[in-house]
């Protein structure tokens, strides 16, 4: 079975403290994850190390990065490399999240090569795609997100693309309490995998993590997570309450 993921983005969110008091009330709930189930929490880069740490002797719990720039090293004040995220023990990297394409006005071919980056350094990169309100009403979302895969993924080959998981984020579901009905995502989970399976084949389609990001909650978790192309999400503000996120983590396909 494919992995199913619980991955938690904290985003700009809760100072050292907070964060560690957030890890310890979840990792210190007796919670029975399957093989096939993992929990990421992308944490500020701040806190990678601790976090790392805390969850150095949990089986299935991981630590990841929220970005990392495209560069080896150099001078690049204030940007942090996959090398350097490798370097303190953490595997993986979110890439491409709608606010860093929006705030940061990352493209396509940046995304491409900061998924180069993290293949080099042995990182999994967690690549977001996913489209405006204004592309849905239109009707146009499956072109768009297709597109948005072929420009910073379709570069890598059949062995490379098995080391990203994709997360579909409609943007009109990011921290709006909208989420995608159960038709909509699977819809386009469905879609995605057959994009996959196009350039990939049926087999390695098969094997990549799609998860569903926007407005997943305690309630609304497991209806979405059964959709059968929906291998669990990445959550922002209800990954931010230990309880809600406990809940999320209990609504993996087992
Ligand atoms: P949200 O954020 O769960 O707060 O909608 C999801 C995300 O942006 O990853």
């Amino acid at each position: 079975m494919r992995k199913q993921i619980a991955a938690a983005n904290w985003k700009m969110n809760l100072s050292y403290q907070q964060a560690e008091n957030l890890l310890d009330e979840i990792l210190n709930t007796e919670i029975i994850l399957a093989p096939h189930q993992q929990v990421l929490f992308a944490v500020p880069f701040p806190y990678l190390i601790m976090a790392n740490s805390e969850v150095a002797d949990e089986e299935g719990y991981f630590i990841a990065a929220q970005n990392c720039y495209e560069k080896k090293s150099g001078a690049f004040t204030g940007e942090i490399s996959a090398e350097m995220i490798k370097s303190v023990g953490v595997n993986y990297v979110i890439i491409g999240h709608s606010e860093r394409r929006e705030y940061f006005k990352e493209t396509t071919k940046t995304l491409a090569a900061k998924l180069d980056a993290c293949l080099e350094n042995n990182l999994i990169a967690i690549l977001c795609c996913g489209e405006a309100l204004a592309i849905r009403e239109r009707g146009t979302q499956n072109n768009f997100v297709q597109q948005q895969l072929e420009e910073s993924l379709f570069h890598l080959s059949a062995t490379e693309v098995q080391h990203i998981i994709i997360a579909y984020e409609p943007i009109w579901a990011i921290g709006t309490g909208k989420t995608a009905s159960t038709g909509q995502a699977q819809e386009m989970h469905q879609h995605i995998r057959s994009v996959l399976s196009n350039k990939y084949g049926r087999e390695i389609a098969g094997k990549i993590s799609i998860l569903y990001g926007g407005s997943i909650k305690a309630d609304n978790a497991k209806e979405i997570f059964l959709c059968p192309d929906v291998d669990g999400g990445l959550v922002g503000g209800a990954s931010l309450i230990a309880t809600d996120f406990i809940q999320i983590i209990k609504a993996l396909k087992a």
